[in-house]
């Protein structure tokens, strides 16, 4: 059975401000009933497929996946916690290591962003079983999706030599271009987004940390011996897991790597990352305008209006995004989504 290991340890800034310190994206309830979070977990539940899942968050927000999973009615194997935030390497790291100590070398994980909106339907499981195929075979497995803009949220796959079974070897991963090279790259062709998902068989994913990310490890490594127990959780050592580089598993070693490979996935996807992703997904009325809570909107084109306690009047503006939530609104452009986090970084002080 593949282990699932569920990353929710992001701040989600450039969501700011519904998306906060205290309850970032994963944790709210986003266009539908649930939080992004438990519909990750319901995508794992298959107890013929998938073990208890593993886990994966910053300390601060134990109690939200705790109390999200029960009343999901979902039993977890555990919940490691992340003592500081140093991006998803050094998460999968140690959750790579706590997997190959319980299941064995052999094992395959199944790691999962917990801010994505996926439709978990017959294509997507074939999807699965195909790169759960080539992760055995010995590759390290991402999901890819066509693209279709020069989105610089993402990473891009060059698709390479066919290996069979719905996989192909992975000839370059560039995460997160430019402007400029995203366009170069979708008018070249060949290229695939990243989903930031990822099947994995845990040794050869330890092997290849060993040899592109050896401190990511060492320090992942002693944060799992020296963890303590503590209610529910698994608390990695402060002292050890602070040592960890800063650094996403995309530049660590997806870049890196001369053993990844590629499931083309024809699956209704979407990351939910920054203000223009929600407006793409949201109900859009004929001027373009997706418009949530208690708004008013005049002469405005193409925007996102979002609010939830006060009231939001608009005029006159076009190609925007304005949110607001209970005590601070943000206004931007809607092609500057991907920038909303620099702005976080100013007000850091808030909560
Ligand atoms: N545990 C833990 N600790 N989880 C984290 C941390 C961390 O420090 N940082 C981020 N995460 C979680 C987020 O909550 C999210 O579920 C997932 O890891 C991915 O992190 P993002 O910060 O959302 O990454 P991204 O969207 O900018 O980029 C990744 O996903 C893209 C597709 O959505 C990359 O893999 C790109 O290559 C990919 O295209
Ligand atoms: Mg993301």
């Amino acid at each position: 059975k593949i282990v699932p290991v569920i990353m929710a340890g992001g701040k989600g800034t450039r969501l700011w401000p519904l998306s906060r310190a205290s309850a970032p994206k994963q944790f709210l309830e986003f266009l539908g009933e649930t939080t992004l979070f438990q519909r990750t977990l319901a995508r794992v539940s298959d107890t013929a497929r998938y073990e208890p899942a593993v886990v994966i968050t910053n300390s601060d927000f134990r109690f939200l996946v705790a109390e999200q999973a029960r009343t999901a009615g979902v039993s977890l194997a555990s919940i490691l916690l992340e003592p500081v935030a140093r991006n998803t390497a050094p998460a999968l790291a140690a959750a790579a290591t706590v997997v190959a100590r319980k299941y064995g070398e052999d094992a395959l994980i199944q790691v999962l962003a917990s801010d994505h909106e996926i439709n978990a339907d017959s294509t997507y499981f074939s999807c699965i079983d195909k790169a759960a195929v080539a992760a055995r075979a010995g590759r390290l497995v991402t999901f890819g999706i066509t693209p279709n803009e020069p989105a610089t949220g993402y990473g891009y796959i060059e698709i390479g030599e066919d290996l069979g079974n719905g996989a192909n070897a992975v000839r370059r991963f560039v995460e997160k271009p430019g402007r400029d090279k995203a366009v170069e790259m979708l008018a070249a062709g060949g290229y695939l987004w990243n989903s930031g998902m990822f099947m994995l068989p845990v040794g050869l994913f330890l092997r290849e940390l060993q040899q592109y990310a050896p401190e990511v490890l060492a320090a992942a490594q002693e944060a799992v011996d020296k963890a303590h127990h503590d209610l529910d959780f698994e608390r990695l050592d402060e002292a050890a897991f602070t040592r960890a580089p800063d650094i996403s598993i995309d530049y660590a070693i997806f870049e890196k790597t001369p053993i990844a490979a590629v499931v083309p996935s024809p699956i209704s996807w979407s990351d939910l990352g920054s203000w223009d992703s929600v407006w793409k997904i949201g109900q859009r009325d004929e001027a373009g305008n997706v418009a949530d809570g208690s708004t008013t909107v005049l002469d405005t084109r193409n925007s996102l209006i979002i609010s939830r306690d006060i009231h939001v009047a608009v005029q006159g503006l076009d190609d925007i995004a304005v949110v607001a939530s209970e005590d601070a609104v943000y206004v931007g452009r809607l092609e500057d989504s991907q920038n909303v986090g620099k702005l976080v970084k100013q007000l850091a002080s808030l909560p």
